[in-house]
């Protein structure tokens, strides 16, 4: 990583801190800081890599979510405002920049959840250099607000997904999951998703190196 790529890292966690901090007030803004914005320069974090046909992928009937699921433009880009923080929206203009389908979930006028598809990977981009085969596409960023959980809007989003897959004659939908996220791996899971591989990332200060435990196919 270049110094340049560094500094601009860190002044974008500085102004995620200072986001966070005026939205949630200090006691919990300094605590999901502490979680999410200033991760341990020294990490060490296993993945499972799962993957499902697109035309097995099952999505349950639960859930109360009566909002409206639809693909996003880059026109829907502020929408993200409300619960993205500044180097989470650099992120999503990147995926409308690079082409990346994204599919949101809105109720009203809030944004509930988006989950972001790609069949081009970038290891960069992703923090994971994930081989995707032909008819491949990763499930990039799957995100639902903490509000809307637990109502089906997830299940929503894959299960448009799926369809954007089975439109386009797409063979397999593959995902990436912190092997201690039990919550998405439940829901992959639920969804017909099946491990293919499992694989370690480390960070030691700026240097990030990714090894494959088992190869997936
Ligand atoms: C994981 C996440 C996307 C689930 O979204 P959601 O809209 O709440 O999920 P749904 O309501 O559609 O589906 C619920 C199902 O997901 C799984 N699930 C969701 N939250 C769960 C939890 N806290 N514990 C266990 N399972 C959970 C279960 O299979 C659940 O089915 P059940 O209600 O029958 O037990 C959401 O919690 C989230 O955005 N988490 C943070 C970001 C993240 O981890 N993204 C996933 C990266 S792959």
């Amino acid at each position: 990583m270049t110094w340049r790529a560094a500094l601009l890292g860190t002044t974008d966690r500085i102004r995620d801190l200072q986001t966070i901090l005026a939205r949630e007030g200090w006691a919990h803004g300094i605590r999901r800081s502490l979680r999410e914005v200033v991760p341990p320069l020294f990490r060490r974090t296993d993945y499972v890599f799962v993957a499902a046909d697109v035309n097995d992928v099952r999505i349950g009937s639960s859930g109360d979510f009566r909002g409206t699921v639809r693909t996003a433009t880059s026109s829907d880009l502020p929408r993200f405002g409300n619960i993205a923080t500044p180097s989470q929206m650099r992120q999503h203009a990147t995926r409308f920049s690079r082409r990346q389908v994204c599919l949101i979930a809105i109720e009203g006028d809030r944004l509930a959840g988006y989950c972001w598809g790609t069949q081009h990977v970038d290891p960069i981009l992703e923090g994971l250099p994930v081989t995707l085969a032909p008819g491949d596409i990763l499930i990039a960023y799957l995100f639902v607000a903490e509000e809307f959980r637990k109502r089906g809007v997830a299940h929503r989003l894959l299960e448009a997904l799926k369809q954007y897959g089975e439109n386009r004659k797409l063979r397999r939908t593959v995902g990436t999951v912190d092997a201690l996220n039990y919550a998405s791996r439940a829901l992959l899971e639920a969804t017909g998703h099946r491990e293919i591989g499992r694989g370690t990332y480390r960070r030691i200060l700026w240097h990030r190196s990714f090894r494959m435990l088992e190869d997936g196919s």
